[in-house]
């Protein structure tokens, strides 16, 4: 249980220059926020460089039959102008965007300017515009943690067109199902992304991934390492010989506000990953100013550079497109941006890059602190941190230790924490300490962001009020709030807002505390989370049945000291299929090679059976408690269909791969 008693108030250098310096501000604000919504987010669009105003500030609905979101409709803008065009446009063309770090420390960082910016993302705008990519088009980008993955989203956003970001870890046919489910026709990668020192093979991955998507016209291959690919004459292009012959100058597209921005696919608790779809206005505004508060982002400090912010997730997650190309650049922020990973070349990379470039707002997750922690103090205490003022998680839950660690190690005691709760589906922040306000307590993610009203609910939907503890779902909309699954509304409505209606369900469930502090507890539906990646244990399931072998599978998620939840797994073999060791490991580098190294199992478990219910429900709740260790907590098992099998199960768990 962690200590609520543990208090820690915001930072005093932080609280002193902050945009919500205390308390009583932060709470007026709110109130007005929720009391005055209209108003509040009328004045918020002002954020945004706008071609033609909006009409309305808000229709939406949560309820059954008529499920539909809308901010800011009758309005026109451009995504990508608001995070470049206008930068330059107002004499800021000079400042820095980017302080590129490679994968290994000296081998290509440059630093990029808002300018460079402009100019790149113009002529792959053209690239994409010559090959006839237009207004509503899917663009797929599958590329790694360089700068030209930001170009290529800011590129589609200035043309219209709807980019789908695939992280660079995604297997082929994981790659391959995201391409088709949007009918996207245009691919973006790179020969090859580096990770540690090795090199990944990206457009060889393209290259299988196409061979089940014929629809796909051209791959667009930017020149990373110079590694040796395959060619089909024709469908690719190089990015620097295409570009050579690209106009430099291209228009920004007029967008409406509800015009789709882009699709990021994202896992549920059934099926296959759903294309969660955010539009242009609203997540501009959410992420823009959600990036500036939560942070407290000073972009220029008394006419001087400014703040320095580093956000170490990738593109291919939503942390990426919201905390690194949309809410930091719409604020014309000056960022790094990391090739790299955090224990290589060792350890202490993080705080080197932090002490070089003068790091002022960190944000990383709670695995990535967790693992450095392992490695003792002395990595940190090699560099220079003076310069960090907040630093942020997120993804999952922080245990208390951690937090601590991130604290008093590496903040050296003297820095706000902010744990920021929020999902894919949010578009940006919904529950996290402001870093001059609020007082931090080392595991809760605190209190609602302006304009989220979060509910705690009984499983059977009654709303509980003051403390308690229950199911997490939010009340009323948000301008970043996803607006659909891509072509596919009913999913939409039935995975966010059938079990309580009137509601968006977060899946999440959470405590609020006697202060109004909300504790998120973690999933309460079958998504795992693995090192901060959310993952539906039914994707596990379908890449198991797929091997020969397996007759049946049930993954569960188990306790992991470093990745926060583990992937274990049962598996039926078929008759006449030996249970080895090596049939173990080649399970394991099949869900690898299938999915993604992201989701390759922790534990697997031969099971001659699996608990059920007599009308055949596997019994999750039960393989869960076996694989956690903890059989004295299975609960009644009185309605399986088979008992024994349960004895059979806790007899034999795994406790290595
Ligand atoms: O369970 C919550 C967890 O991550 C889920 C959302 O995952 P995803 O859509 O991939 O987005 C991750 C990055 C925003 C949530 O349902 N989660 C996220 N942040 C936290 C968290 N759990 C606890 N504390 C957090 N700060």
């Amino acid at each position: 249980m962690p200590d609520e008693r543990a208090v820690y108030p915001p930072a005093p250098a932080v609280q002193a220059r902050a945009f919500v310096p205390s308390m009583a501000d932060y709470e007026a604000t709110y109130r007005r926020s929720v009391e005055d919504s209209d108003a509040f987010w009328a004045e918020q669009a002002g954020r945004l460089d706008w071609v033609t105003p909006f009409e309305t500030v808000q229709d939406w609905s949560f309820e059954p039959g008529d499920v539909h979101i809308k901010w800011y409709e009758g309005g026109v803008l451009n995504a990508c102008y608001n995070a470049v065009d206008r930068h330059v446009e107002a004499g800021r063309g000079g400042r820095t965007a980017f302080l590129f770090e490679p994968d290994t420390p000296g081998d290509g960082d440059r630093t990029i300017t808002y300018s460079d910016v402009h100019a790149e993302v113009q002529r792959l705008a053209n690239v994409l515009r010559d090959r006839g990519v237009g207004r509503g088009d899917r663009v797929t980008i599958y590329l790694p943690m360089i700068p030209e993955a930001a170009y290529a989203m800011l590129a589609c956003a200035r043309i219209g067109a709807i980019f789908s970001v695939v992280f660079a870890g995604f297997s082929p046919s994981a790659l391959a199902s995201r391409i088709e489910d949007c009918d996207s026709d245009f691919v973006i990668t790179a020969d090859e992304g580096r990770r540690a020192g090795r090199r990944i093979a990206l457009k060889a991955n393209v290259d299988a991934a196409l061979r089940g998507c014929p629809g796909v016209r051209h791959v667009l291959v930017v020149r990373h390492t110079g590694g040796d690919v395959a060619w089909t004459e024709g469908r690719d292009v190089w990015l620097d010989e295409a570009r050579e012959t690209a106009a430099a100058a291209c228009p920004c597209e007029p967008m409406g506000a509800e015009d789709p921005l882009f699709v990021l696919y994202t896992s549920g608790s059934t099926g296959t990953p759903k294309g969660v779809v955010h539009t242009t206005g609203g997540y501009c505004v959410w992420t823009s100013l959600t990036h500036e508060l939560t942070f407290d982002y000073h972009a220029v400090e008394g006419g001087a550079a400014g703040d320095v912010f580093w956000c170490t997730a990738d593109v291919g997650w939503i942390t990426g497109h919201s905390y690194i190309v949309f809410g930091p650049m719409i604020n014309g922020a000056t960022q790094v941006f990391f090739e790299g990973t955090p224990t290589y070349p060792d350890a202490g990379r993080f705080w080197e890059v932090v002490e070089k470039h003068r790091v002022t707002q960190f944000y990383t997750a709670p695995t990535a602190i967790r693992a450095l922690m392992a490695k003792g103090d002395e990595p940190v205490m090699r560099s220079d941190r003076s310069s960090l003022k907040v630093l942020g998680t997120v993804g999952e839950p922080i245990n208390p230790e951690a937090w601590r660690w991130y604290h008093e190690v590496v903040g050296e005691g003297r820095c706000s924490v902010v744990d920021t709760w929020w999902q894919t589906e949010t578009g940006g922040h919904m529950l996290t300490p402001l870093p001059g306000a609020t007082p931090e307590k080392p595991g809760s993610a605190t209190r609602p962001f302006f304009g989220v009203v979060p509910e705690v609910l009984s499983p059977d939907g009654e709303r509980l009020d003051g403390e308690a503890e229950g199911l997490l779902v939010i009340a009323r909309s948000w301008p970043g709030q996803a607006r659909t699954v891509y072509r596919n509304h009913d999913r939409f409505v039935n995975t966010y807002f059938t079990a309580f209606p009137g509601r968006y369900f977060t899946g999440d469930g959470c405590r609020r505390d006697a202060d109004g502090d909300y504790w998120i507890t973690g999933r309460v539906d079958d998504v795992l989370n693995v090192s901060g990646h959310r993952m539906g244990t039914a994707e596990v399931e379908s890449a198991l049945v797929l091997h020969e072998a397996v007759a049946e599978a049930a993954v569960v998620g188990v306790p992991h000291d470093i990745k926060g939840q583990g992937i274990y797994v049962y598996v039926t073999l078929v008759e006449g299929a030996d249970a080895t060791d090596a049939l173990r490991d080649e399970l394991r580098r099949h869900v690898r090679a299938t999915i993604g190294p992201i989701a390759t199992p922790d534990f697997v478990q031969f099971a001659p059976g699996l608990p059920k219910t007599r009308s055949g429900k596997i019994m999750r709740r039960i393989l869960r408690k076996i694989g956690e260790n903890a059989p004295d907590q299975l609960g009644d098992t009185s309605t399986l269909a088979d008992p024994d099998v349960v004895a059979s199960l806790v007899q034999n768990r795994r406790n290595q791969p």
